[in-house]
C-alpha cells in the first residue's frame, strides 16, 4: 500500500489570499501553520497526538502542465539526514493528477548538496537530479486523487506526479510531521487508522 484516503476537511487552507500574494510556485512555512490551515483540522490531527511540522502549498497559476522529477522525500533537521515517509495531500482545485510510485531499483541514487541554502524538504534524486523519465523503472503503483479527498501518500519511495488542467490553476497543498512522530510509512498507517474514509 502507497496511499489511503482520509477523513478530514476537504479544503484545510485559511487566508489564502496571503499566499496568493506571495507569487510563488511554492511556500513551504514551518512557522505559520496555524496561520494557513484551519483549526479543524489540527484539532483532528491533535486527537490523534500529531502536530504538523510544516506544509507546503504549490500553485500553478498559469501553468496547465507539469511533471515533477523522479524522487524520495528527505529533511535536513539538526544537520542530520532524516527521511519524510509520508505527506497528506490535498488537491483543492480540480485537476487531473496522478501521483506514481516507481521501482527505481539499480538506479544511481544522488543525494542533495548539505551546502546548499536550506529548506524543509529535500529529494534523494534517480539517475540524474532533473530526471523525470519513469521509462526504464517499473510501476509499483499508482493514483488519482479526488479533488478536495485528502489522502496519506508514501514519500520515501521514489515518486513523481504527472498534473495537467485545462483551468489553468492548480492549487495543492501537502502536510508534514516529525521524524520522531511517525518515523516510518508503517507508523503513519497505523496512527491514521481512525482517519481512514
Ligand atoms: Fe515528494
Amino acid at each position: 500500500m502507497y496511499f489511503k484516503e482520509l477523513r478530514l476537511p476537504s479544503n484545510p487552507l485559511v487566508n489564502f489570499e496571503e499566499l496568493l500574494d506571495q507569487k510563488k510556485e511554492y511556500t513551504y512555512s514551518n512557522s505559520d501553520i496555524d496561520r494557513y490551515v484551519n483549526k479543524d483540522l489540527l484539532d483532528i490531527l491533535n486527537s490523534i497526538g500529531l502536530r504538523p511540522r510544516f506544509f507546503a502549498w504549490f500553485g500553478f497559476i498559469h501553468q496547465q502542465q507539469g511533471v515533477s522529477t523522479i524522487h524520495s522525500d528527505i529533511s535536513y533537521v539538526n544537520n542530520v539526514w532524516q527521511s519524510v515517509p509520508v505527506g497528506i495531500n490535498w488537491e483543492v482545485t480540480p485537476g487531473d493528477m496522478t501521483f506514481y510510485w516507481w521501482d527505481t531499483h539499480g538506479d544511481k541514487v544522488i543525494w542533495p548538496d548539505q551546502t546548499k541554502p536550506k529548506r524543509d524538504i529535500f529529494g534523494v534524486h534517480q539517475g540524474s537530479v532533473m530526471n523525470r523519465d519513469s521509462s526504464a523503472y517499473t510501476c509499483l503503483d499508482s493514483f488519482k486523487p479526488k479533488t478536495g479527498v485528502p489522502f496519506l501518500a508514501r514519500t520515501d519511495v521514489p515518486h513523481q506526479v504527472i498534473y495537467n488542467t485545462n483551468v489553468d490553476t492548480r492549487v495543492a497543498i501537502s502536510l508534514r510531521f516529525d521524524n520522531k512522530d511517525l518515523p516510518t510509512w508503517e507508523s503513519a498507517v497505523k496512527k491514521f487508522e481512525p482517519l481512514y474514509l
